[in-house]
């Protein structure tokens, strides 16, 4: 049987696709090489001549004609950090490599690398560039989310030194500025899941809005009004470009400062408080709840706890209402072994 790295069968463009399927169904395509078109044909390569009978069963089809042909290939596809690596990094540190990480638009970021693998961070993070072509950077988280702004130290370890991008939430566009203002990709679920509970008309109090995911989703979905609060102004500077660059329905009214300071001008105003901050929500429930509305409205809760139970008790005792109601608790992402950010999100009559 005639082998040949440059076998390709041209077959005319209609019956194209066709064609390709059938020779997957053989085990004749070759993946490896791209397909190109010619005129009204086009040229598949193939990884073997195929044998009479195949090709009786292709000629019933459409007419091809069997050439050799140099194609183009494909550029080779990793599934993981680890099959980029092989070979790049001693075997027994692959095995620390770290599982996930965040891509935020075409920036990468790694959470953290054990003590073994810092010598390698710059071959790390070329590697994560090689995985996801479209980065154009890679950073290492090198402080964890601290101060009143929330937000972590990074160290450029591959590509160019940048930290801002457009990221997209279930097609909500997200001007972000890791340096300036706190966003985390993996609350992407969160915003949705909030978002989808909103009404129109409704009042929603986002007392920590951060560059205004939250708020973004809902205005997105709802003709609400959300009052998107933030202490950092450059938080607040980027809700107002989100709000440009995205097509949203009701309305989104950034206020910079400390929540505290809003607690007139939004006192019984709110069908809806969204309370993420989670290291310090506990401190902020009875003004929430100054925020719903005298009829009652819903808070989201967050925290982080290692015993959502005991959270939730914590937080009822804290409250003293005319009715209070829990709607649904559950773990909304893991902070550190046995550590949980957690979302309690409560019916109340203040
Ligand atoms: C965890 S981040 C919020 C993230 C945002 N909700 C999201 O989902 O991406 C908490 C935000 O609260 C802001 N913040 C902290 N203390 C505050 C306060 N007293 N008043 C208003 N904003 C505050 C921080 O600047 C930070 O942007």
């Amino acid at each position: 049987m005639q082998q040949s790295k440059d076998l390709c069968l041209k077959v005319n463009k209609k019956m194209g696709e066709k064609i390709r399927k059938i020779l997957i169904n053989m085990n004749l395509f070759d993946d490896a090489r791209k397909i190109i078109s010619e005129n009204d044909y086009i040229i598949i390569p193939i990884l073997r001549y195929p044998s009479e009978e195949e090709l009786d069963i292709i000629k019933n089809i459409a007419e091809v004609e069997i050439i050799d042909m140099e194609l183009p290939s494909h550029k080779k596809r990793f599934k993981n950090l680890i099959e980029v690596l092989d070979g790049r990094l001693p075997p027994y540190l692959l095995t620390l490599l770290p599982r996930s990480y965040d891509i935020i638009g075409d920036i990468g970021v790694i959470e953290d690398l054990s003590d073994e693998l810092l010598p390698y961070k710059e071959i790390i993070g070329k590697a994560l560039m090689e995985l996801h072509s479209n980065l154009k950077t890679v950073l290492l988280k090198v402080e964890k989310v601290s101060g009143k702004y929330r937000l972590p130290k990074y160290e450029v370890i591959a590509g160019e030194e940048k930290y801002t991008t457009i990221h997209t939430e279930y097609g909500i566009k997200l001007k972000v500025d890791l340096q300036k203002a706190y966003y985390s990709p993996r609350l992407a679920t969160e915003h949705n899941r909030v978002a989808s509970q909103v009404k129109d008309g409704e009042v929603v109090v986002d007392m920590f809005s951060g560059i205004g995911p939250f708020a973004l989703h809902i205005a997105k979905r709802v003709f609400a009004k959300v009052y998107a609060i933030d202490i950092n102004p450059d938080a607040v500077n980027l809700i107002k470009e989100n709000i440009k660059i995205n097509k949203i329905k009701g309305e989104i009214i950034p206020l910079c400062g400390d929540v505290r300071s809003f607690s007139d001008l939004l006192k019984r105003k709110a069908d809806r408080v969204i309370m993420n901050l989670p290291g310090e929500a506990m401190e902020y429930i009875d003004l929430a709840l100054n925020f719903i509305k005298e009829n009652g409205g819903v808070i989201h809760f967050y925290a982080f706890s290692k015993d959502i139970e005991e959270t939730k008790t914590h937080l009822i005792s804290k409250l003293s209402t005319r009715k209070l109601d829990i709607i649904n608790m559950k773990k909304v992402r893991e902070v550190s072994p046995r550590e949980w950010q957690i979302v309690i999100d409560l019916f109340v009559i203040p």
